[in-house]
């Protein structure tokens, strides 16, 4: 046993679980997700789970939590067999989840958000509001999130729309707790927040499972593993007793070589030159040149303005200042369709609301960027053309689907993520903006984007890859730009960049 201190969870490694899922199989048409599944979570104990994009995790959630019913299968809480059908069903057995996707109401308060389905009554039955806000202000405390109970959802940003959603989870006092990918939309500051929690809930003795895709946090929280592919448990033991090469092996299937595909290219004439850009308050001053072939990196904290600068060059959000040239050309972009036209692409950070139309399919979804491209002279959609290429893209990023008419709301997450960037790969731009590409995206799959981003750069495109994190940034990048506050604090070369100096820059240290 690997630890036997006091507040150690090893000392207990061998008591009953807690939960024990056994036997349990979904199907959805045209696709096993999952078959003959087990589960054991442990008190006190921070279980991982791991698989490939598809593997059938968030299936096996998504069960947990009374969103889906299984066809077979069993489960055991407390040496109690249950039935969960509904999500009261799983907050009475102490079960509570943070989704990957989470369901949230735009239009209603921080506090609405966190106690939906489960909010406080006084006698006579009515909505106890104080009491909702008081206990919404103690959660926020208790996660340090930096806005209030009473902000409307829309207001906030990616991350911290994510803290909602750990403090919702938190709002149930669970004695399970579910974190599909919670880290994906944090940055790292955040995710230390996320973990000083998941510690707290430890030591209440509390049953975590995590899932995640970054192997460095797998390692820093977990204590055991349980590994899934296609839908069937491959494997489970003491994070103390594997190494991360055995796990991707179980994952995959083989070996991965997870060295970044950096190649030397020649950096070519300018393709985009941006100077004095600056919005009313998310921005300001920010001028930097990109060269064809080039790989220029984005990094800084969340909230940091990266996507914020990306989404004024797109035209999302128009700045209100400075000046864009295109191939030396100044360019006017006052909405996405003039970004489009003058050859920019990106790849937006938050993909389920920017990227992607759920309800189609995936062939739809990879030439809604590029219909123009596909059309034929009578402005026809070339079916057969259309087809072949999200065959090849598919292919290329490993999409896992029935077939390739399914509609993205019946993919993995992860697997949404690569069609989306997909489509922003068909319409080949000058200019591609990958705003955290890799977000979602399990292992292998990754070093396939990086491959195809280093093949793209090869091609002469200049490519913008803003991410949060270090080792892709520092892997991928000719040049690296920390942003800090709105601001740009420093370019460093590939030569002069270590990860002390880049995070020192980006926290406002003076490296
Ligand atoms: N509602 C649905 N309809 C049809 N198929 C579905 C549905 N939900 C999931 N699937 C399929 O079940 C399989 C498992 O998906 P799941 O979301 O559990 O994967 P995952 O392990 O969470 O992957 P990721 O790492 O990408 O999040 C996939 O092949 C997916 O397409
Ligand atoms: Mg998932």
């Amino acid at each position: 046993m690997a630890d036997t201190t006091d507040d150690q969870p090893g000392a207990r490694a061998e008591a009953e679980p807690i939960l024990r899922l056994s036997g349990v199989s979904k199907r959805f048409p045209g696709v096993k997700a999952l078959e003959g599944m087990r589960l054991d979570l442990y008190a006190g104990h921070t279980t991982a789970l791991v698989g490939e994009n598809g593997a059938g995790k968030s299936t096996l959630v998504k069960i947990l939590t009374g969103i889906y019913t299984p066809d077979t299968g069993s489960l055991v809480v407390d040496g109690v067999e249950r039935t969960i059908h509904s999500p009261r069903d799983a907050w009475a057995d102490g079960i509570t989840a943070i989704h990957q996707e989470p369901v949230m109401f735009d239009e209603l308060s921080v506090a609405e958000n966190i106690f939906m389905g489960h909010m406080p009554v006084d006698r006579r039955g009515l909505i106890d509001w104080s009491s909702m806000i008081a206990r919404t202000t103690e959660l926020l405390e208790r996660i340090e999130a930096d806005f209030a109970a009473k902000t409307q959802l829309k207001r906030l940003g990616v991350a911290q729309k994510h803290m909602v959603e750990i403090a919702r989870a938190l709002s149930h006092d669970a004695r399970i707790v579910i974190m599909d990918e919670p880290t994906a939309a944090l940055s790292a500051r955040e995710i230390d927040d996320l973990f000083r929690i998941v510690a707290d809930l430890k030591r209440q003795g509390r049953a975590i499972l995590f899932i995640s895709h970054k192997f460095d946090e797998i390692f820093r929280v977990a204590d055991r593993w349980t590994c899934l592919r296609d839908g069937c448990l491959v494997g489970e033991g003491l994070i103390a007793e594997t190494t991360e090469d055995e796990l991707v092996k179980l994952m995959v299937g083989r070996s991965i070589d997870q060295v970044f595909p950096k190649r030397e290219v020649a950096i070519g004439e300018p393709v985009l030159e941006v100077a004095g850009l600056s919005n009313a308050t998310e921005y300001a001053d920010i001028s930097f040149t990109l060269h064809k072939g080039e790989i220029l990196g984005f990094y800084g904290l969340v909230g940091a303005g990266r996507s914020e600068t990306m989404q004024g060059l797109m035209g999302i959000s128009p700045p209100t200042r400075g000046t864009i040239r295109i191939n030396g050309h100044e360019a006017r972009i006052a909405a996405p369709a003039d970004a489009i036209d003058a050859g920019i692409a990106y790849v937006p950070e938050d993909r389920q609301i920017q990227g992607a139309v759920t309800a189609l399919g995936i062939r739809e979804n990879m030439s809604l960027a590029s219909l123009a491209k596909t059309a034929n002279k009578t402005g026809f959609v070339a079916y057969a053309a259309e087809l072949a290429r999200t065959r090849d893209l598919g292919s290329k990023l490993a999409v896992k689907a029935a077939h390739w008419d399914q509609k993205l709301m019946e993919l993995s997450g992860g697997n949404q993520q690569k069609v989306v960037i997909a489509k922003w790969l068909a319409t080949k731009p000058q200019i591609l903006i990958l705003d955290e590409p890799t977000k979602g995206i399990d292992i292998g799959s990754k070093a396939a984007v990086h491959a195809i981003m280093a093949d793209l750069a090869a091609e002469g495109l200049g490519i913008i890859l803003v991410s949060s994190e270090l080792p892709e940034v520092m892997g991928m990048s000719d040049r690296i730009v920390v942003m800090a506050e709105g601001r740009m604090v420093r370019v460093f070369d590939r030569a002069g960049a270590t990860p002390e100096k880049i995070v020192s820059v980006a926290t406002g240290g003076m490296a």
